[in-house]
């Protein structure tokens, strides 16, 4: 017995001395448990009604622990704006110690942390996605030739249905393969798939319980626990980009700029070797953080669409209608079209709105010690924008919980965006994608309702639309029903 009772006691003194306290002035947040911090009372297979349920008890800001790290949470427009555009350079740091940041060395943008070598490569890739030296062919192109496979693909299952996730993903991935690579894969290339499930499988586990053992217990890290998979998942896609970047030496034709490689290796000569951060592990850094971020949110951001598109068919009709009038006979859709599109321009934005892709954003940190909203936040301190908080807030929104283009259209039937349209974050660590993801969701829409009419299969049992979380969110896997139009403008 009292052998027993010392137990007891010696384990209350290590619970003690394990425990964890916010600091003075730190944003409020449940009791912290020793070891785990507050990650058992989270739901870690989607923790966003978890975090919308603290924000309520909480406020707006509030902190929780990842085993010992406090972590705060940003909610809503206002929050958000103040720290992520007023206090820009505060907010703009990234993490540097979790799965993902050893996975990519803190190589390339994503992941790299606020500094001159993000900023270049920033700087340098947004050039280029706006076609400052992407070669001859245009973006559009790239994305329309892209498109016509789609359909043509889409042409030969006519009157069927399929799931559409795998089309979308190589669709996706094709095109920003075009632009960095110079080529395309055909749908059913060995290596094209490999790639697409390692990248899958990678954006599973590196959002699953492991990563987080990995992220709150370093002791674990050396063991052969199942986040090794992660590690050899990448090394695999590394090695063959570095292959098409070694081959890209071979088949280089001086002043030819055929993509995002050739415009890299000419940035590297032209910033020679001083002190220069070009070289060629951060260009593979680069392509792989191009070929992760630019794959899956616009895959499921479609697919999300279409599911809304089938289930809303009053929303699909008025689309294509609009369609029809604007495009007349011309051969295919013009990114320009948008122009003259209110409506369609006001559903794909409800689309990505419901979609949420990334519902927590990449987590942020802060570069120095600051404030926010009266609070204290120290230099380091983990920071999760919840874009989904905004997205779905209900004092920002005429209609926040339906699908419901009017979200997206004033008195007038004119297109306006409301500044709580954030899925892309803001500031200077937003997406630097965008620009390219609304010229893919714009051009891939159009020309699909241009030319089939969706519907919901007689056996796809009851429409879910509940998300299933992951670092991009997607829907439920369900089946597209679609034919030819009367009218086939393509
Ligand atoms: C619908 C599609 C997309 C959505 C919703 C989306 C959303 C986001 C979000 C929320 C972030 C985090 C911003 C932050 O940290 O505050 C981000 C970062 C990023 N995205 Fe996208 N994205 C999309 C498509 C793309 C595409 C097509 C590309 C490829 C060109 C891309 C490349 C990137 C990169 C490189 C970053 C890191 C930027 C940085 O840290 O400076 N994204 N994206």
């Amino acid at each position: 017995m009292g052998s027993l009772v010392l137990l007891f006691i010696g384990f209350c003194l290590i619970l003690f001395l394990l425990r964890v306290q916010r600091k003075k002035n730190f944003p409020p947040g449940p009791y912290v448990f020793p070891i785990f911090g507050n990650l058992l009372q989270l739901n870690l297979t989607n923790p966003v009604p978890d975090l919308q349920k603290l924000s309520g008890q909480y406020g707006k800001i509030f902190s929780f622990y990842i085993g010992s790290r406090p972590v705060v949470v940003l909610n809503g427009v206002q929050v958000i704006k103040e720290a992520l555009l007023k206090k820009s350079v505060e907010f703009a740091g990234r993490p540097q110690d979790l799965l993902v940041s050893h996975l990519t060395e803190n190589k390339g943008v994503i992941l790299a942390d606020y500094g001159p070598s993000w900023r270049e490569h920033r700087r340098f890739s947004l050039m280029t996605l706006r076609n400052f030296g992407l070669g001859k062919q245009s973006m559009e192109e790239r994305i329309l030739g892209e498109t016509q496979h789609i359909s043509a693909y889409l042409d030969r299952s006519a009157g069927k249905s399929m799931d559409p996730q795998h089309l979308f993903h190589k669709a996706t991935s094709n095109i920003i393969c075009a632009i960095i690579f110079g080529s395309r894969y055909e749908y059913e290339n060995e290596f094209f798939l490999a790639m697409i499930n390692k990248m899958q499988e990678n954006a599973k586990l590196t959002n699953g319980p492991w990563a987080m053992l990995y992220d709150s217990l370093p002791v674990l890290r050396y063991l052969p626990l199942p986040f090794q998979r992660i590690f050899q998942n990448y090394h695999s896609v590394v090695e063959h980009v570095s292959g098409i970047v070694t081959q890209h030496n071979v088949t280089q034709v001086a002043g030819e700029m055929r993509d995002l490689i050739d415009c890299y290796q000419k940035e590297m000569e032209k910033q020679g070797d001083s002190n220069s951060s070009f070289d060629k592990s951060q260009m593979i850094g680069l392509l792989m953080d191009l070929l992760f971020a630019g794959t899956d949110t616009t895959s499921n951001t479609l697919r999300f669409a279409f599911l809304y598109l089938m289930t809303h068919p009053h929303v699909q009709e008025r689309c294509q209608k609009e369609i029809d009038q604007v495009l007349g006979e011309k051969p295919q859709a013009s990114f320009e079209d948008r122009h003259r599109m209110p409506y369609t321009q006001a559903m794909i934005h409800e689309a990505q709105r419901v979609a949420n892709t990334v519902p927590l954003s990449v987590f942020h940190t802060t570069t120095k010690d600051t404030q926010l909203m009266g609070y204290d936040i120290p230099k380091g301190t983990l920071i999760i924008p919840n874009l989904s908080s905004v997205l779905n807030e209900e004092s920002q929104w005429k209609f926040p919980h339906d699908f419901n283009p009017s979200n997206f259209l004033n008195d007038e039937g004119e297109f306006v965006k409301p500044e709580a349209f954030m899925p892309f974050s803001l500031g200077p660590r937003m997406c630097l994608g965008e620009g390219l993801a609304r010229m893919e969701l714009f051009l891939i829409l159009v020309t699909l309702l241009r030319r089939f009419h969706f519907f919901w299969p007689e056996d796809g049992g009851v429409p879910d639309y509940t998300p299933v979380f992951g670092v991009t969110q997607a829907p439920k896997p369900y089946r597209l029903g679609f034919r030819l139009r009367g009218r086939q403008g393509v």
